[in-house]
């Protein structure tokens, strides 16, 4: 197995003091991970949490860290909690320094958000979608400043090669596959944050998406199948290339935290995993390029913007949709 891929420890000293990043999904696996570095190193965090209470009682150790941490309700799969998260964070914030779209979900039974989308297409990508939108004006007033997004190497296909259809993005016209949607879901982050990349370019506001690893962490969603990841594959860890949650967040610290990272707005950056559908491609890469063609396609990135925007009720506006 590939070495895991770590930060320059050099960054994990920088002074983040006066600084303000959202996290979302910060009350668990690498979400918290990454919230806890950033605090240590004396920034304010905004822990967006579905659970308010789960949230407070993660963070709660952190009080003496060093930085603060202010938890936040945000519930990914409803777009009116999105909207109430953004609204409440610009009444105390005019700047952002980092948004680390963290949270998801995977292999979910079939199901919908309140707002009718797939479960993991409406949390996963749209949430994210509307979350980012409605804070670019903030990450403006804080530039230089920095767009995580997390994917994973699904995006690149699990058991066959992952698609992205726009004309059924629900699973309305053909039938559910969990890991098709979870695939489909995490190819619309990556080819997401390419195109935003492309129109903030010049702004001082860079974009990444990343793949972490393979995280021994909750993302699992049956319990017997999350014990034997977290427990019973534990001693075999190294050769199969599971990771802890602090590894797991080195991927989305570096694309925060290196001085290099803002000349790769809108690449891919991968921490090494076993679960590609073409295994040659098993190291990671801070950035390498995308195994799927279809993250380089501009057409189908401008379509999808295009059609998130539309289902998530954002109007396009003159200013927004110039691509560089
Ligand atoms: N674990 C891996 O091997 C792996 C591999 C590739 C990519 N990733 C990606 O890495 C990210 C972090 O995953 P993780 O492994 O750290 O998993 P995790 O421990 O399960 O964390 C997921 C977080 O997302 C939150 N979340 C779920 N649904 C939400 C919603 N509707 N609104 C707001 N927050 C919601 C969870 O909150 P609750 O606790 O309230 O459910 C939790 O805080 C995910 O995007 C995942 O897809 C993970």
């Amino acid at each position: 197995m590939p070495a895991t891929l770590r930060c320059d420890p050099a960054l994990f000293h920088r002074d983040l003091r006066g600084r303000t990043y959202i996290v979302t999904g910060a009350n668990s696996g690498s979400g918290l991970t990454t919230t806890e570095q950033l605090v240590r190193q004396g920034a304010h965090v905004v822990a967006a949490c579905r659970r308010v209470a789960a949230g407070e009682e993660a963070t709660r150790a952190l009080a003496s860290a060093g930085g603060t941490v202010e938890v936040g309700e945000l519930d990914l799969g409803r777009l009116a909690s999105v909207h109430r998260f953004v609204d409440a964070f610009l009444e105390k914030h005019d700047r952002l320094d980092g948004l680390v779209n963290n949270a998801g979900v995977m292999n979910t039974p079939a199901g919908r958000t309140e707002d009718g989308f797939e479960t993991q297409f409406g949390v996963n990508h749209l949430g994210h979608f509307l979350l980012t939108e409605r804070l670019i004006p903030a990450l403006k007033a804080g530039a230089p400043s920095r767009v995580v997004c997390v994917s994973s190497v699904a995006h690149a296909g699990m058991r066959r090669e992952a698609r992205l259809d726009l004309d059924d993005p629900h699973f309305e016209r053909r039938p559910y596959d969990g890991m098709a949607a979870y695939s489909q879901s995490k190819l619309a982050i990556v080819i997401y944050a390419r195109h935003l990349a492309r129109r903030l370019a010049g702004t001082g506001v860079s974009v990444f998406s990343t793949h972490p690893g393979w995280i021994r962490s909750n993302l699992v969603q049956h319990p017997a199948l999350r014990w034997v990841q977290n427990i019973a594959l534990r001693p075999f860890s190294r050769p199969l290339g599971l990771i802890s949650a602090e590894d797991g967040a080195q991927t989305q610290l570096h694309c925060l935290l290196d001085d290099d990272a803002p000349n790769h707005s809108g690449e891919y950056y991968s921490q090494n995993s076993v679960l590609y559908a073409n295994r040659s491609d098993r190291p990671g890469g801070w950035p390498m390029r995308s195994p799927n063609p279809l993250v380089y396609d501009d057409e189908l990135a401008e379509r999808l913007y295009r059609e998130s925007a539309r289902m998530v009720g954002l109007e396009i506006s003159a200013t927004t949709d110039r691509l560089s």
